[in-house]
């Protein structure tokens, strides 16, 4: 199964991949973290991604075709944020083709802006192990200590300022949205409602997963 998580900022993405990737076994493939983790991400992309923009296509184009040639990959992937523009599109197409995959899903979590701000202002990070939480929507269950590792660091992103979140949007509606047309002709776009809790989301998810209702699931699995 090769599933495209697709949304805005804040949509979930990140947090339902995770939930795939450990019930499912999925590889997660999840172009921020990659952009962010250290030794990958070079001073041209931090720039872009400090302002919010879309780092160039040929960059991280790169990044996910090495990603995709891992061994993990085989048995199937979560692509989280990517592809974000028509040539990314292009370029996952012909990777795709080269690895004698084909998708199965790609999944649009829908949310309304003024939520997504929410969700992004008080979004905060594991800085060991990475898990994602929220002030509000998905707290701590012992305070201080993530729920994951017992880490006691957590981390703020630099590119979730409300200036910078508000751009990263408007690229978004740009650059991106346009393509849901494109993979809705493919006969793989499932939307569902974002704006549902988190744990309403995953049941919905699982619940387009295991249907294997087209025949690329039925084909991938
Ligand atoms: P990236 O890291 O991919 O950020 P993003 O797409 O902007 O998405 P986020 O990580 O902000 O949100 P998410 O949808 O994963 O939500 P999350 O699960 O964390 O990209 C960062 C930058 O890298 C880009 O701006 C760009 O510069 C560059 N980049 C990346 N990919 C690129 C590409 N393909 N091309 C070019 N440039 C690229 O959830 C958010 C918060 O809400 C959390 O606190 C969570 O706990 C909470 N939450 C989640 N679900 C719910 C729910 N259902 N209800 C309530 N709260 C919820």
């Amino acid at each position: 199964m090769n599933l495209i998580l697709f949304g805005p900022p804040g949509a979930g993405k990140g947090t339902q991949a995770e939930r795939l990737h450990d019930a499912y076994g999925l590889a997660k493939l999840s172009s921020g973290d990659m952009l962010r983790s250290p030794g990958t991400l070079n001073n041209l992309a931090r720039t872009y991604m400090q302002r919010g923009d879309l780092v160039p296509d040929d960059l991280i184009i790169a990044i996910i075709r090495g990603r995709l040639n891992q061994k993990d990959c085989a048995r199937g992937f979560i692509l989280d944020g990517f592809p974000r523009t028509a040539p990314q599109a292009e370029a996952l197409d012909g990777m795709l083709k080269e690895i004698r995959k084909s998708l199965s899903y790609v999944i649009e979590l829908k949310v309304d802006d003024r939520q997504l701000i929410e969700r992004i202002a008080g979004r905060f990070t594991c800085a060991k192990c990475g898990a994602v939480y929220h002030d509000s929507f998905h707290k701590l269950k012992t305070e201080g200590a993530c729920d994951a590792c017992g880490g006691t660091q957590f981390s703020r992103r630099e590119d979730d300022k409300v200036e910078t979140v508000a751009r990263r949007l408007e690229s978004y509606h740009r650059q991106t949205a346009p393509l849901l047309p494109y993979y809705k002709g493919k006969g793989v776009l499932q939307t569902i409602d974002g704006m549902a809790s988190i744990e309403e989301v995953t049941a919905k998810i699982n619940a387009i997963v295991s249907s294997g209702s087209n025949k690329n699931a039925a084909k991938n699995s």
